[in-house]
């Protein structure tokens, strides 16, 4: 059986950036997302640059409740196991919590959750002996209520706490697990969200290499925030009282 990182997300962003690096590092691969051509030109490169891998693309959109086990399934279809799995699409929107879409609200709760958990119990399930790394892409949006990306901030908030919980029950089966807490990031996140011009995104961004540098580097950690201002930002959060940071939240992305 060969043995891959499955990267939720790989199409752009920081999950093609996690699919590159980890291509560099040796792994073979299997990239998700929805979008067929933006995968299938990311296979062909890392198949010509390491053509000693193996690289799989699987379409698949984690909003459908059975996409978990299509993944799964996919896997043993084609006689890969897991080493390691990166819990990484997700999207925001901005706006009122009221003047969103409905319908949208509860996309987002089903990519950036339902999805993460179907995937990792899945994981667990199949490939407990194998798999040695879950890194589930949360954010420093994790560490405060953010008024008009409301959903999202909570959703983050649940990655966060599912995956510290998940990271000491691991051990003993020697699996790390660890957050991922990037703060504003230079990927497409911005423009799906509606929060270019944000002041959130004008102040200051990261590149998404170092984010994942960073990230690989510590997959021992429960908790991984990339960057010494969005350090400083997780703590001030935490130290100082709900009441303030929600209204920051809320004026840096209005
Ligand atoms: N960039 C930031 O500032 C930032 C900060 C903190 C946390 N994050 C988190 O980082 C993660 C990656 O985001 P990014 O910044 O790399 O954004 P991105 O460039 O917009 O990439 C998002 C990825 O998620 C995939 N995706 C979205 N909806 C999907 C669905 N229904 N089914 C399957 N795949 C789906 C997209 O692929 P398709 O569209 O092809 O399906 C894409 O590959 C997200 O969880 C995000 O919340 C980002």
């Amino acid at each position: 059986m060969e043995k891959v990182v499955l990267i939720t997300g790989a199409s752009a962003g920081l999950g093609e950036e996690f699919a590159r690096q980890l291509a560099q590092k040796g792994f073979s691969l299997l990239l998700v997302a929805r979008r067929e051509e933006r995968l299938f030109t990311l296979q062909q490169q890392l198949c010509l640059q390491y053509p000693d891998l193996v690289i799989h693309s699987f379409c698949v959109d984690l909003r459908d409740d059975l996409a978990g086990q299509q993944i799964i399934d996919y896997l043993q279809s084609n006689a890969l196991s897991l080493v390691g799995l990166i819990n990484n699409a997700g999207f925001g929107q901005r706006g009122l919590f009221s003047e969103i879409d409905v319908n949208t609200h509860l996309d987002m709760l089903q990519v950036n959750i339902r999805s993460l958990v179907a995937l990792t119990y899945l994981a667990i399930a199949e490939f407990e002996v194998e798999l040695s790394f879950i890194v589930n892409v949360a954010s420093t949006a994790a560490f405060q209520a953010g008024p008009n990306l409301a959903v999202y901030y909570a959703s983050k908030a649940f990655v966060l706490s599912f995956s510290e919980a998940l990271h000491e029950e691991l051990k003993e089966k020697q699996i790390q697990v660890s957050a991922l807490c990037p703060g504003a990031t230079n990927t497409e996140f911005a423009q799906v969200a509606d929060l270019s011009g944000s002041l959130l995104f004008r102040l200051r961004v990261m590149e998404k290499q170092a984010v994942v540098d960073y990230a690989l580097a510590n997959l021992h950690k429960a908790i991984v925030i990339p960057g010494g201002v969005n350090k400083f930002g997780a703590l001030m959060a935490q130290l100082s009282p709900r009441s303030i940071t929600r209204k920051l939240a809320y004026y840096i992305q209005k």
